[in-house]
């Protein structure tokens, strides 16, 4: 039994979002000088060519990644990058602070090893993660998860985008437009076609320096609206697809936890087969490189979402159960895995399935 496994029961009794915190605390600490991040990395993380891969003009050391939401202001990279992750995508990002719903937000279902949240965009805006990327970047990629503010129409949502872009540039490696967050106000339909072609349309007007910009979509997603915004994606020169955010709808779901009926994205175990049907759908229809989120707890669970067409596969929700030892541990299972079964690297292993 690992050390985190006989903490987590104390972890459990506090409430989720102040565990949370109280992790990032520790997080923060541990990341914060040198001979305390090589302290971490002694143990935590594990290297191997085979995990390496060249995307978005850069090169990630392994394709385990911390998704939107864990580290939205930008705060505990280098810690992130000592517990062995081979990325992190910050935010989501938006133009102004923003405190979010009303607590409680975040609900655990522990039996069903998942998540409930309706945190709502939290966070503190986009000068304060663009004067954190500035300051110090960690020795792992970054990417940018950007969004708008709760209030926000259609217009001002598009606007909101162009600013936090805008803000935020050059600092990532990759910037992601969230139009899937199922807990902020439905002011207006963020997945029509006729509001993605003029997000994406905005952006690469600002792009000057052509960043890699991606697009986050949800798990309810039908096989013809993923045809249809691969569709404009490809149209404006979108650079690939992240799949998928929570789902809302718990429509074929077969959750145990009492905290089922709490209102909100869930996270976790339950959508890995969902997310992963996405990410399959997606890279049947493009080229275009996916990054595969929802429910990847392990190293069968990462290379299920690489061999159905995933890049890179993020996770955060596995980090609240499995612990710091979860990037480790599925790096070292992927490596096997991959030997197993005749591939060289990941990037031979991406869309086997398909
Ligand atoms: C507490 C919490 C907050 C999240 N916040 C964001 C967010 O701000 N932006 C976003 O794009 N996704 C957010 N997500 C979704 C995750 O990035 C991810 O898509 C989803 O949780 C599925 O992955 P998992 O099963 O590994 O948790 C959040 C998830 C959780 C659990």
């Amino acid at each position: 039994m690992t050390l985190y496994a006989r903490l987590r029961p104390y972890a459990f009794r506090l409430p989720a979002e102040m565990a949370h915190e109280a992790s990032k605390g520790l997080l923060r600490v541990a990341g914060a000088t040198r001979p305390s991040r090589a302290a971490l990395e002694r143990v935590y993380r594990y290297d191997h060519p085979a995990l390496e891969i060249d995307l978005f003009d850069t090169t990630f050391p392994n394709p385990v990644g911390v998704a939107a939401g864990f580290d939205k202001d930008a705060e505990v990279m280098g810690g992130l990058a000592a517990l062995g992750f081979g990325f992190v995508e910050v935010g989501t990002v938006t133009p102004g602070p923003q405190s979010g719903n009303r607590k409680p937000r975040l609900f655990r279902l522990a039996e069903d090893r998942a998540l409930v949240n309706r945190m709502g965009f939290n966070g503190a805006g986009a000068d304060a993660v663009a004067e954190r990327l500035a300051a110090g970047r960690p020795e792992i990629p970054v990417g940018a998860n950007v969004g708008r503010m709760n209030a926000a129409g259609e217009e001002e949502a598009i606007e909101d985008y162009r600013r936090v872009f805008a803000r935020l540039s050059p600092y990532p490696d990759y910037f992601v437009v969230n139009v899937s967050c199922p807990n902020t106000p439905e002011t207006f339909d963020e997945s029509s076609p006729e509001h993605l072609e003029r997000v994406f349309g905005t952006l690469q007007a600002e792009n000057d320096a052509d960043e890699p910009i991606l697009v986050k979509i949800g798990p309810d997603a039908t096989a013809e609206g993923i045809g249809e915004l691969v569709e404009i994606a490809e149209s404006h020169g979108i650079d690939g697809i992240v799949a998928t955010n929570t789902a809302s709808d718990r429509e074929g779901f077969d959750l145990e936890s009492t905290n089922r009926k709490e209102w909100g994205g869930l996270s976790g175990a339950p959508l890995e087969e969902r997310s992963t049907r996405v990410v399959r759908t997606v890279a049947s229809h493009t080229d275009l490189p996916v990054i595969g989120v929802g429910g990847v707890d392990s190293a069968e669970s990462a290379y299920r979402k690489i061999r159905a067409g995933a890049s890179l596969v993020e996770l955060y929700t596995a980090f609240v159960y499995e612990g710091p030892t979860v990037a480790r541990e599925i790096n070292r299972g992927l490596v096997s895995l991959l030997h197993r079964d005749g591939f060289s690297s990941v990037e031979e292993a991406v869309g086997a399935d398909l």
